[in-house]
């Protein structure tokens, strides 16, 4: 049976040339990375940090261990963050915050992940009347559960100020902040120039198997490089999986992800144009989601889906996640819409 993957683009595998890269490799192009030798990760993270225009930058396991990472090096114990309320580090990293780094977490609501400045402003009044200690805002870029949203660099400007105003570090959880440059066709360093701290996935739209970077200052990364080895991120030889990256870091890969975009667009619109009563999000980047009426049963939907080889996630009771990536192509799309055209109105 034909599978159209478009559960996420963490399914996405390696192009050829990160194969033809991971092949050219031998002992000299590896050490141990614990000790700071092995010569294709200091690569990477070098590449890195010029592509995403920080002083330093350091590989981590995942996306996952780069936030807690990056929180760690800016708090200590006790002190608060405030996240957006349908953030990844909120909705999806298991409390790690609060459990291994021992922050309490406070939700800010938003528009599409663009914050309220007046709810900041409150939140953190309100919180200096306790004698708490907020300590980092984080925001989310592109933003997942608001279909893929891009937060534009004068929000993140914005952002900046009211952070340094308060004397907070701003924390970027930019998984997807290549789908948000290529989106808007920018460079990348519009958004990163903008936070204290950026961390990005190598293992979404960029296809590789595994891995993510933070990026900052260099006393930043060093702090970083410690608590990654205390959350056991600490991986040795790791250059064999770190060759990917310097593949994926390449402009014109970063580019291909603008296809991903096309074939959201081509999808939403299909959708859209099926008349359900759902509603689709317009994607700017590679995230389509549709919001299904309450009385209809998500689940059957995902199922029926399923067996016609149309593979989609329930983000919750009432929306079905969509990413389009390297390796689903236009007549993917096309095959999947037919798909859906048989399938969905029998099920509204
Ligand atoms: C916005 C966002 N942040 C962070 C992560 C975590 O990445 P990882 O799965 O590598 O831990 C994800 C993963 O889907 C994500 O979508």
């Amino acid at each position: 049976m034909r599978i159209i993957d478009l559960r996420s683009d963490t399914f996405t595998k390696p192009n050829d040339k990160m194969w033809k890269q991971l092949r050219s490799l031998d002992n000299s192009n590896i050490g141990d990375d614990v000790f700071g030798e092995d010569p294709t990760v200091n690569a990477l993270e070098e590449k890195a940090a010029k592509v995403i225009g920080k002083e330093a930058a350091l590989y981590v396991t995942s996306g996952t261990q780069g936030n807690l990472v990056s929180l760690l090096s800016h708090t200590n114990r006790g002190d608060t963050i405030l996240v957006e309320e349908l953030s990844h580090i909120y909705q999806n990293e298991l409390s790690g915050a609060t459990q291994i780094a021992g922050l309490e977490v406070k939700t800010y609501s938003s528009n599409k992940g663009v914050p309220n400045f007046e709810e900041l402003s409150d939140l953190i009044e309100n919180d200096k009347k306790r004698d708490s200690s907020i300590k980092v805002i984080c925001s989310e870029n592109t933003h997942n559960y608001h279909g893929g949203a891009i937060i534009r660099p004068n929000v993140l400007k914005d952002l900046h100020k009211f952070v340094e105003k308060y004397e907070l570090k701003l924390h970027l959880d930019g998984a997807r902040i290549f789908n948000a440059a290529v989106g808007l066709n920018i460079p990348v360093t519009k958004f990163s120039k903008e936070v204290d701290s950026v961390m990005f996935c190598l293992s979404k739209g960029l296809s590789c198997p595994v891995g993510s970077l933070v990026a900052g200052s260099k006393n930043f990364i060093s702090k970083a490089r410690k608590y990654r080895k205390m959350v056991g991120g600490g991986m040795r030889q790791a250059g064999i999986i770190a060759s990917f990256g310097l593949v994926a870091l390449e402009i014109n890969w970063i580019q291909r992800l603008e296809e991903d975009h096309k074939n959201a667009k081509l999808l939403a619109k299909g959708l859209k144009n099926l008349n359900l009563p759902i509603e689709v999000n317009n994607p700017e980047t590679n995230i389509v989601i549709i919001s299904i009426p309450k009385e209809i049963r998500i689940g059957k939907i995902v199922r029926k889906l399923s067996d016609a080889g149309i593979l989609a996630f329930n983000i919750d009771k009432q929306r079905i996640r969509f990413v389009t990536h390297f390796g689903i192509y236009k007549d993917d799309i096309e095959y999947a819409l037919e798909k859906m055209e048989m399938l969905l109105p029998d099920l509204f």
